[in-house]
């Protein structure tokens, strides 16, 4: 080979090495590390685009060049010589892509292994995925129960996860962690998150009408931070699971004891805004009946209104607003509340629907 065509070779090589590189790297391609898995899963990625460019610089540049030099004059009709095969360059193109390959796997098998290995101290958390909301308890504290996964920093965190209807999939781009939620398993989920902060996490598998909104937070508190919260959703939930102010990120929530704020904090901790349009809780929803008509709908169900709410939140398949489904609403969705947080959100939304009138 001619010294020229190395030089050639070597840069259009560089050129397309430094192409490719440009679009790894200018771009931000992933989110922000916020776990410890995440770190692990970016080095992976970033091992594997390592090798991308240096094979797709090799190959570029030996396409580029034989386009070039190697092109027919416009008379010439004849076949290229026969070649039959170099041995050499044979074992060169398997043995380099062998090693790449084994290479990757390797670092593979280690990362995952390593993502998976819990803490002696791992702190469990139960996940309950429906539609279309997640429940995220703590059964070493007394089941308190939260519609925002709370996590403390810097320590190992188990899910274990359940579907009660179809599947779902719990994500937190993060902490580049994601399993999927099966109704009759229970699967499992293991972070370190690293750094504080809220962060989406998000249902990644199509579950009906509601998966786009089937979505929660994910809230990085400091140990003690997180400690005290728990303390005090222990004192306040009382005998079965409550979830109510938890969610230091939502701005809804009030503490004060007026029935319709009491009501506003049940419709939002229990993810009613994901299907439901209510102007008085700013929810834009459309999944279900719209609840700004709710007067309308009792009339013609033909029921008092506060014993038509009631009967909606209990009994969701009893009367189906013309132009719904049944079933879209989970029905067990009443069981899940307290006959105090039952009896606030009905007030609530009874107030809310008299005020917004005969629309
Ligand atoms: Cu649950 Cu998508």
């Amino acid at each position: 080979m001619r010294r020229g065509s190395i030089v050639a070779l070597l840069g259009l090589a560089l050129i397309a090495g430094g192409v490719a590189t440009a679009v790894a790297l200018v771009p931000t391609w992933l989110p922000e590390d916020a776990s410890q898995q995440a770190g692990r899963i970016a080095f992976t990625f970033w091992f594997v685009i390592a090798i991308c460019i240096f094979i797709f610089a090799i190959v570029a540049a030996v396409m580029v060049y034989a386009v070039i030099r190697f092109r027919v004059r416009e008379d010439d009709f004849e076949d290229g010589p026969p070649i039959h095969g170099h041995t050499g360059l044979e074992i060169t193109w398997t043995i380099i892509p062998f090693i790449l390959v084994t290479a990757i796997a390797i670092v593979s098998a280690i990362v995952l292994s390593r993502n998976d290995a819990q803490a002696k101290d791992t702190l469990r958390v139960d996940v309950t995925a429906q539609q279309f909301e997640f429940t995220f308890s703590y059964p070493d504290a007394g089941n308190v129960t939260s519609p925002v996964l709370m996590l403390p920093k810097g320590r190992s965190v188990e899910l274990y996860m359940r579907a009660l209807d179809v599947i779902h999939s719990v994500f937190v781009p993060q902490f580049s962690v994601k399993e999927d939620v099966v109704p009759g398993l229970v699967t499992q989920l293991h972070v370190t998150p690293t750094r504080l902060g809220t962060f989406p996490l998000e249902c990644t598998e199509l579950c009906g009408l509601g998966h786009s909104l089937m979505r929660s937070q994910a809230v990085v508190m400091e140990p003690a931070a997180f400690d005290s919260w728990l303390k005090k959703q222990e004192k306040s939930a009382g005998p079965p699971p409550s979830s109510t102010t938890t969610s230091p990120t939502s701005t809804a929530t009030s503490t004060t004891s007026t029935p319709s704020a009491a009501g506003l904090t049940v419709f939002n901790a229990n993810g009613c805004a994901s299907c439901h349009t209510l102007s008085a809780a700013n929810a834009t929803g459309t999944i279900g009946p719209d609840l700004d008509n709710l007067v309308s709908y009792a009339k013609k169900a033909n029921r008092p209104l506060e014993a038509f709410v009631r009967e909606s939140i209990v009994d969701p398949n009893a009367y189906i607003q013309p132009g719904y489904q049944k079933n879209v609403m989970p029905d067990n969705f009443g069981q899940t509340l307290t006959k105090s947080q039952l009896d606030a959100v009905v007030g609530f939304l009874v107030q809310s629907a008299q005020k917004s009138g005969n629309k």
